[in-house]
């Protein structure tokens, strides 16, 4: 427990770090605090970086990736041995070739064709829980249902993998420290097999034959190695973020019956609720970008070779662009929010997720319309870069 007081997060304006366990205990007030505050706050881990918490700030420097640069990775206090994992650690022109042969599988229409399949899953997960009263979401549901899309439907692996596959992912993202790096290489080590067996197999027109198919890079055909790191990207991008934004969303609900009367009363309200749930459930907090070029940013002078690291959970709270942010309000007109990133690397898989969440909502609701905490708890979070909900205890009326 920490009994700290508001006035000590002025030690993060020139003592920030993403990985520091206040962002863990304390992460709308810090965020807001910074939004408040301190648009810039500086770093001092490693070589140190200056975090943009602005809507602003945060929003020009994501569009503009001749200054910011992706090409040093997007992790701030990135571990020995770190792997960039592709589309999001490169830069235009290469950048844009792989989103232009993989954006196909992402578009609006792609993710609605899944949609009565999400909902049949979606369906079968919660009936498995709803006559006992109880449940853990995150793991009953939340780890679950993402992956059991992305595998089926959209990077299909041989059902009888599927099992070890998820319990190796589950721990990398959310299992104690010392397994999870022997879990992402377990993963890594699958996933190139699987490519490997792929490319020895006739053409299927998925999202595998278009990544082995590769893309050029500097005039000649990409290393093995991308088209390994690209499968990484789009395995990881999807699975801890819509599982960490779903369980936002039913934790919302829990909390809030007369959140759940509005979209009863409403249910068009469900795809504001759907925007409010990225922008306040955040679950990728904050990337980082090297400066190229001397520059000013929020009125703090960088020079090239500078990191910074562009908060956008900080960002989606910013007064200027969201009236009463810390509101989850399904009345809003429009949401403004960074939650899914701005500019070139703004993430791939926005509409799958979003429709994911919709549909983890309402299966939800549909069979359980009045659920709540399990009295004496509350769900536990772990932050960094990302941030998850670890547990969500519910419970209601059988
Ligand atoms: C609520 C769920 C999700 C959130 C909040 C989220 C957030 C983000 C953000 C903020 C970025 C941009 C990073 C940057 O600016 O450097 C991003 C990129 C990316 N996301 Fe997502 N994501 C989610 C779900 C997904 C899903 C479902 C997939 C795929 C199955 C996915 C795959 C990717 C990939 C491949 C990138 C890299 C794009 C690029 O660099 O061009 N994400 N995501």
């Amino acid at each position: 427990m920490n009994h700290s007081t508001p006035d000590d997060l002025t030690r993060l304006h020139d003592g920030f770090d993403i990985d520091d366990p206040v962002f863990t205990e304390r992460f709308e007030e810090v965020l807001d605090h910074l939004v408040a505050k301190c648009p810039v706050a500086h770093s001092t881990v490693g070589p140190g970086y200056h975090a943009f918490n602005r809507y602003r700030d945060v929003r020009r420097a994501a569009q503009d990736w001749r200054t910011f640069s992706s090409a040093d990775g997007w992790m701030l206090n990135p571990p020995e041995g770190n792997i960039h994992i592709l589309p999001e650690d490169v830069d235009p022109p290469y950048h844009t070739e792989w989103r232009r042969v993989l954006n196909p599988f992402f578009t609006a229409s792609a993710v609605t064709a899944l949609e009565a399949a999400a909902r049949r899953y979606a369906g079968e997960l919660v009936d498995k829980f709803a006559a006992r009263g109880h449940c853990e979401y995150v793991a009953d549901f939340a780890a679950q249902l993402p992956g059991i899309i992305l595998f089926r439907h959209i990077l299909p692996v041989p059902v009888a993998d599927l099992a070890v596959l998820f319990q190796d992912i589950d721990t990398y993202s959310f299992g104690p420290m010392a397994d999870r790096t022997p879990a992402f290489g377990r993963v890594y080590a699958y996933l190139q097999q699987f490519l490997e067996d792929r490319a020895g197999q006739p053409s299927k027109g998925d999202l595998v034959d278009v990544i082995l198919a590769g893309v050029d890079r500097d005039g000649a055909p990409c290393p093995w190695t991308d088209k390994v790191h690209v499968t990484l990207d789009v395995v990881f991008g999807g699975l801890a973020t819509t599982t960490h934004a779903m369980s936002g969303a039913i934790f919302a609900l829990a909390s809030d019956p007369a959140l759940r009367a509005a979209l009863r009363a409403d249910p068009s309200r469900m795809d504001t609720a759907v925007e409010e749930t990225v922008r306040l459930y955040a679950p990728v907090v904050a990337v980082g970008r090297t400066v190229r070029e001397a520059v000013t940013l929020g009125g703090v002078a960088l020079n090239a070779g500078d990191r910074i690291a562009l908060n956008y959970a900080a960002a989606s709270r910013d007064p200027e662009v969201c009236a009463a942010p810390a509101r989850f309000d399904v009345t809003r007109h429009e949401v403004v929010h960074t939650a899914f990133g701005v500019g070139p690397h703004r993430c791939i898989g926005e509409h799958l997720a979003r429709l994911e969440i919709r549909v983890a909502m309402e299966e939800f609701l549909q069979r359980i319309p009045e659920f709540e905490l399990e009295p004496g708890t509350q769900p536990q979070y772990e932050s960094g870069q990302l941030r998850t909900m670890k547990n969500l205890r519910l419970r209601w009326a059988v």
